[in-house]
């Protein structure tokens, strides 16, 4: 728990979760696979334009398994962001691949396409995307490499639920996508996520890398009437207990997306002005692109005035965040041939960029504190 009076995140029962907790387990079936996952699913696919989804203990598992389906193994090359979550790559390294590492672009955070090509080889099995923020990454110049090239493209879009690409949603642009709903998403049950399948030939081998190697999925649809070990796999269901959790804020999506997007807007219209003073970047969102109002970001001038920033809140009780650190030059990244300079936009974003608090219970005194003490705070 933080001990800010402000923290960067806070879960909230915004709807039914606790009754469907309780029915979950009234109801006699608190493992993976009940009728909440089934009605999980159901929501999450029709928000995705009709794709396969399964739901997943985490969106590092469905990471995992999108490089089982690709069939990812050792000597095996993954392009990545360098400015991703850790697992972005390490599930891919996990199967024995060498994640090679892209920079961004300065505005949206985004892997750089115009360097994608020189990238892919013949060792290439995957192009992995991550909207950063829930902004889209350039996904026609991508898809026409992907189509060029052949080599598929994973979606991981974690905090790109509900946003859109030229008018189609996030998650079904690569032939497989990853979400989570970790507490610090906009959708939440603790810890979980989902796979998105954009490929129907590739649905019954992921049900069966999902349900420990076995076809229980098509037992369960009384298509065969024992299941057995048919293939690798492990254990990537979760519980209906979690599904229960997370079929309610799904249920309050209109709620949970009206509230975070008053808070994002409220801090772009208010940080506006200081921003521009202060030689601050505030995110940039193209005309083509809607966001889900996942998180809000800010690019200070340097490494030094955002730890002066941070202690700043921080003396108001107020909890401000920086995020990832460039994976090139983590230690695991430097095995795989990371060294500094090779991906600058990355590591200046990772020296600079801090988040500020957004989550739905935010209320609107407690961001008002927020902006007050940002707008008090000069950057030289
Ligand atoms: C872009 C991205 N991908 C993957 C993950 C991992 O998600 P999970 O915690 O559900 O495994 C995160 C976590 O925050 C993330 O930000």
């Amino acid at each position: 728990m933080s001990s800010h009076r402000i923290p960067f995140n806070r879960p909230s029962i915004v709807g039914q979760e606790l009754e469907y907790v309780r029915a979950a387990i009234e109801g006699g079936h608190s493992a993976g696979d009940g009728p909440l996952t089934g009605r999980c699913s159901e929501t999450l696919s029709s928000w995705l334009g009709g794709s396969r989804v399964l739901l997943t203990t985490s969106c590092t598992h469905a990471l995992e398994m999108c490089a089982l389906l690709l069939g990812i193994k050792e000597g095996d090359e993954v392009i990545v962001p360098s400015f991703a979550f850790v697992t972005s790559a390490g599930a891919f390294a996990l199967h024995g691949a060498k994640p090679v590492f892209v920079d961004i672009r300065p505005d949206t955070l985004n892997l750089d396409e115009n360097q994608l090509r020189e990238k892919i080889n013949e060792r290439t099995r995957a192009i992995v995307v991550l909207h950063y923020a829930g902004v889209a990454c350039e996904m026609d110049t991508i898809q026409a490499i992907s189509r060029e090239t052949g080599v598929p493209i994973v979606e991981d879009n974690a905090h790109g639920l509900l946003g859109t690409y030229r008018g189609e949603p996030l998650g079904s642009f690569g032939c497989l996508a990853t979400q989570s709903f970790h507490e610090t998403k906009n959708f939440i049950c603790g810890e979980g996520g989902a796979l998105v399948v954009n490929r129907p030939d590739w649905v019954e081998r992921a049900e069966i890398l999902r349900e420990k190697g076995t076809d229980r999925s098509r037992f369960l649809r009384g298509q065969i009437d024992k299941y057995t070990w048919v293939d690798v796999g492990s254990s990537y269901l979760p519980s209906e207990i979690l599904a229960a959790f997370l079929l309610a804020q799904l249920e309050a999506r209109e709620e949970i997306q009206a509230r975070r997007t008053e808070i994002w807007q409220r801090y772009a219209a208010e940080l506006r002005d200081w921003a521009d003073a202060q030689g601050v970047g505030l995110p940039q969102i193209p005309e083509h692109c809607s966001h889900p109002a996942h998180l809000f970001y800010m690019i200070l001038p340097s490494e030094r005035s955002r730890a002066r920033l941070i202690e700043h809140l921080a003396a108001e009780g107020i909890l401000g965040v920086f995020h990832y650190q460039s994976l090139h030059l983590s230690e695991m990244g430097r095995k795989f041939g990371g060294r500094p300079g090779q991906c600058p936009v990355s590591e200046r974003v990772s020296d600079q960029l801090l988040r500020l608090p957004l989550y739905c219970g935010l209320t609107e005194a407690e961001q008002a504190d927020v902006i007050e003490r940002v707008l008090s705070f000069n950057t030289d």
